[in-house]
């Protein structure tokens, strides 16, 4: 053990007032290095004591500056060079859109660095003795008492003034505190690998413990989330019907709503001789008939139905529809084919309308007159 070296001479108070009073007079004669322990805030004590306002507001100040410029030089970045697409039509430095992120990344690193700082550089975390510590006037102090501490190395100091200042004040009681130099870490170990490896061992429990219980305990049985419950899927099968079809089938003669069904399924002839084209070939209606042929006729059929199809013999070409056949069928057949399909044509139902067919159908009757003009239209 080596001798004890003297920390500080403190006293003990009994009242605010005391303490007030107490740092009023040092801080008169003039000693820079002492501190006031109270167990609560002490009103108007940091004007007794003459403090000046901390420094820890410049630190938040700078690092809200810093994080804000940062991320407002980030994002111009992105969008003007990393990534310059054009949103909405907008100019690539649209600076409004770009605000809230920089408010937030601002609060975000004024917070953080000045809780980090706090606690790393003021008050020097992890290290943690003090001369103070475990003394009767510390625990004196935490508990009911007053205390103020001149300490050794101020350069006013003398033990003997110090001591007769102090009890000029009218304390409980005056006493020196010493310590055992060995005793204290001045080495500052906030990077010391001990406590690293202990931040990372803590971080790495913590998001263990978080990933387990959110992912993997939360789903284990009795958790099921309701995502296995008991009901049929309709392409599984099942021992409840004899067909063992899950998805049943609709009953025979179901009607969609809303929709009557082709009266002529697998009855050319008579869909040639009852059905009767509702439309006018008005210049709308054989508008959207060229439309429709284009898009769905043209390919196989041909721009003009000459059957000279484009799919270059990727499938059989069709005949033309100039043949007298066509041009004599009545407006039913032709809708029917498209309706139906015929041998390799297959049904444009489920892609055309009956009112686009219609106008299909007016559609090709002009292609007809067009290549078989007649005498009276060609005045
Ligand atoms: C996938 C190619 C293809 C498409 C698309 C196609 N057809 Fe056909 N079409 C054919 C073929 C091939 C035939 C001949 C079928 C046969 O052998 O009976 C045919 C036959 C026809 C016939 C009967 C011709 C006749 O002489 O018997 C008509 C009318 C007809 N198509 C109209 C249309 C209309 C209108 C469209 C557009 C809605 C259309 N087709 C779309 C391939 C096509």
């Amino acid at each position: 053990m080596n001798t004890p070296l003297l920390y500080s001479v403190t006293a003990l108070f009994d009242t605010p007032d005391g303490i007030i009073h107490a740092a009023e007079a040092v801080r008169k004669a003039g000693y820079k290095r002492y501190d006031i322990h109270t167990p609560y805030p002490v009103h108007g004590m940091d004007d007794a004591m003459g403090l000046k306002d901390s420094k820890l507001g410049f630190i938040t100040l700078g690092a809200g500056l810093m994080g804000g410029a940062g991320v407002f030089a980030f994002i111009s970045w992105v969008f003007m060079a990393a990534y310059p697409n054009v949103i909405g039509g907008k100019p690539f430095f649209s600076w409004p859109a770009f605000v809230p992120v920089t408010f937030e990344i601002t609060v975000l690193s004024a917070v953080l660095v000045t809780i980090g700082s706090l606690i790393a550089f003021f008050f020097k975390f992890p290290n943690n003795s003090h001369p103070l510590h475990d003394t009767p006037y510390m625990k004196a102090v935490s508990c009911d008492t007053f205390g103020i501490s001149i300490q050794a190395d101020d350069p006013k100091f003398d033990e003997a003034a110090v001591t007769a200042l102090l009890t000029s004040l009218h304390p409980r009681t005056v006493a020196p505190v010493c310590y055992d130099e060995a005793e204290l870490n001045h080495t500052w170990k906030t990077f010391d690998p001990k406590f690293l490896a202990l931040l990372a061992g803590v971080a790495l429990l913590v998001s263990a413990a978080t990933y387990g219980t959110m992912n993997v305990v939360l789903y284990m049985p009795p958790f099921d989330w309701m995502m296995n419950q008991n009901k049929f899927k309709p392409q599984q099968t099942t021992e409840q019907y004899p067909d063992s079809r899950m998805m049943r089938p609709v009953v025979a003669g179901t009607v969609a709503r809303g929709f009557t069904p082709y009266p002529y399924k697998g009855m050319a002839d008579s869909a040639g001789k009852s059905l009767v084209n509702p439309l006018q070939p008005t210049a709308k209606v054989l508008a959207l008939g060229k439309e429709k042929y284009l898009t769905f006729c043209s390919p196989c059929h041909g721009n003009f139905a000459k059957g000279d199809s484009r799919l270059r013999g990727q499938f059989p070409n069709p005949p033309t529809l100039h043949s007298d056949k066509v041009r004599t069928w009545p407006d039913g057949s032709v809708y029917h084919v498209i309706t139906e399909g015929q041998n390799i044509m297959p049904s444009y139902a489920s892609q055309i309308s009956r009112e686009e067919r219609w106008a299909v159908v007016h559609y090709v009757r002009a292609l007809q007159r067009a290549f078989n003009a007649k005498e009276s239209d060609q005045q």
